[in-house]
């Protein structure tokens, strides 16, 4: 088939390689023309494992190309692809205007039997919405042929996201006629390996479906970590907790591992949006302002105890960081924990040190001019360190050398946003030992972050217009 995608980040362009490999001539578009360029040049521009290999080889087959221009890219196709970002706007709400643009210029250029497929994430109506500006466009243009559109979500995880989309768990189309669905199905056939995967529906539960399954995945983060403060304040062992609790078929075990809770492009965001569309339709949506809350609280606590640890005494502080991408896999830092800390860290006059084996370049664009020393390896990090915090699970920070972590810092306290290490084993080489919710200067009365959820959505739109971050995040700073 010949296959249009709109958007070369993340999700189109795993999408455009992953369909020109299944033999489909794929033509990927972004406004970006740097971006563009480089991918021409088969440069990727983020981090994703195995991707750049799968780029080179399908640009080498001429089953991939790129442009800026979506009218030069249409010519004969059969499947459009909208898979540009929707970003929150300050209220939460989701920000369509990129994909609303790429709407209108798409009705003057779209062939007959064009498939309309939305792949971004989207509130409950947009393709409805996206429908009554094409049919407005092509009118104006050269046909009223009725447009198929339909609603394709996607459910890939970055840092195994060439993985997700050859093998998906499902495959969720939403569309109302015919031709979209056979359309599809065909297209997305050699990735419905056993014949099982494709759930087909309407086209505005499929937009739900996006946003009720990051809400799940939210709410387990959430709820754990609720526990696990419960269960620090009660002198109770989270980690065995954790164990019954996986062994309990009904409750099942993923997503249930204390830490400093959720970030990256997706899960903050959507629950914005949902809670934002809750609003318009008069539903209350209690649960998903809790799993915000407890969200950010969880970044607050991590914060006090550091700071708590220094009696307040922050300024002039060396403290270490390891990790800065939002989880391990991605360079991609959109609303990690990391970048909110770092800059608390900052603004409370901490010398901070940071380092990640991906992510540098990402953080540094998104902390714009704030200053921080990053460091081109973990260790490096450590020399005379007064604390380190860990918050990324990469793997070379599961098992570092101890014995030089220890001799390398100048305090001993190690900060464990993601519960990596036992306790005992620190103890050691003379560290001490910090978890979320299991140590008692984590305990803190959770009124600050309550009141700056507004704030904080401020701060994650701004990051995603690509402005510094640093100026908006000492509003959140207690
Ligand atoms: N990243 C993920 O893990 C993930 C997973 C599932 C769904 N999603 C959803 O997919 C969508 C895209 O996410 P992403 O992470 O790939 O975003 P991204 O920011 O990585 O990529 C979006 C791309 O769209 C381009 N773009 C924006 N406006 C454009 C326009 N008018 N014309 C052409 N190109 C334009 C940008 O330059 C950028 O390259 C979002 O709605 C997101 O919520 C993301």
């Amino acid at each position: 088939m010949n296959v249009v995608v709109i958007g070369s980040g993340y999700v189109g362009l795993v999408t455009g390689c992953c369909l020109a490999e299944a033999g489909n001539n794929v033509v990927c578009v972004d406004h970006d023309v740097k971006k563009v360029n480089a991918l021409t040049g088969g440069t990727l521009p983020f981090y994703e494992p195995e991707l750049e290999a799968i780029l080179d080889e399908q640009i080498q087959g001429g089953r991939l190309t790129f442009t800026t221009s979506i009218r030069h890219a249409m010519g004969k196709a059969n499947v459009v692809f909208l898979a540009v970002g929707t970003p929150p706007n300050s209220d939460g709400s989701a920000n369509l205007h990129n994909l609303l643009d790429c709407a209108k210029t798409l009705g003057q250029a779209i062939p007959d039997d064009c498939v309309v497929v939305v792949k971004s994430t989207v509130p409950v109506g947009t393709c409805e919405r996206i429908r009554r500006i094409l049919n407005n466009a092509t009118e104006i243009g050269r046909h009223t042929q009725r447009i198929s559109i339909a609603s394709n979500p996607e459910f890939l995880a970055e840092g195994r996201a060439v993985q997700d989309f050859r093998d998906p768990d499902r495959i969720v189309i939403g569309a109302d006629d015919p031709h979209a669905f056979s359309v599809l199905s065909d297209l997305y056939a050699p990735f419905n390996l056993d014949g099982n995967r494709l759930i087909l529906m309407d086209i505005r539960s499929a937009e739900f479906a996006k946003y009720a399954c990051n809400s799940m995945l939210a709410a387990r983060i959430s709820m754990i970590n609720e526990l696990s403060g419960l269960a620090g304040a009660l002198s109770a062992d989270i980690n065995a907790i954790c164990r019954v609790l996986k062994g309990d078929a009904r409750i099942g075990g993923s997503y249930l591992h204390p830490g400093v809770g959720y970030g990256g492009s997706c899960l903050p965001k959507d629950l914005s949006a949902l809670i934002d569309l809750a609003q318009t339709v008069d539903e209350p949506a209690d649960m998903l302002r809790s799993i915000q809350k407890v969200n950010l609280d969880q970044r607050e606590r991590l914060f006090h105890a550091i700071r708590t640890h220094f009696n307040d005494k922050l300024r002039g502080k060396t403290i270490g960081v390891w990790g800065l991408s939002f989880k391990p896999g991605t360079d991609d830092v959109r609303a990690a924990p990391s970048l909110s800390l770092i800059s608390s860290l900052v603004q409370a006059g901490a010398i901070v040190r940071a380092y990640d084996p991906v992510a540098e370049h990402a953080a540094q664009k998104a902390l714009g001019d704030m200053q921080v020393h990053y460091s081109p390896c973990a260790m490096d990090v450590c020399a005379n360190a007064d604390a380190l915090a860990v918050m990324t699970e990469w793997e070379e920070f599961g098992h570092p050398d101890f014995k030089e972590v220890a001799h390398q810092m100048r305090g001993n306290m190690i900060f464990d946003a993601r519960g990596l290490y036992q306790s005992e084993t620190l103890q050691r080489y003379g560290l001490e030992h910090y978890v979320l919710g299991q140590n008692k200067f984590g305990r803190v009365k959770m009124n600050v972050a309550q009141n700056n959820q507004r704030t904080w959505k401020q701060w994650f739109a701004r990051q995603e217009g690509g402005e510094a971050a640093h100026s908006n995040l000492r509003k959140i700073v207690p």
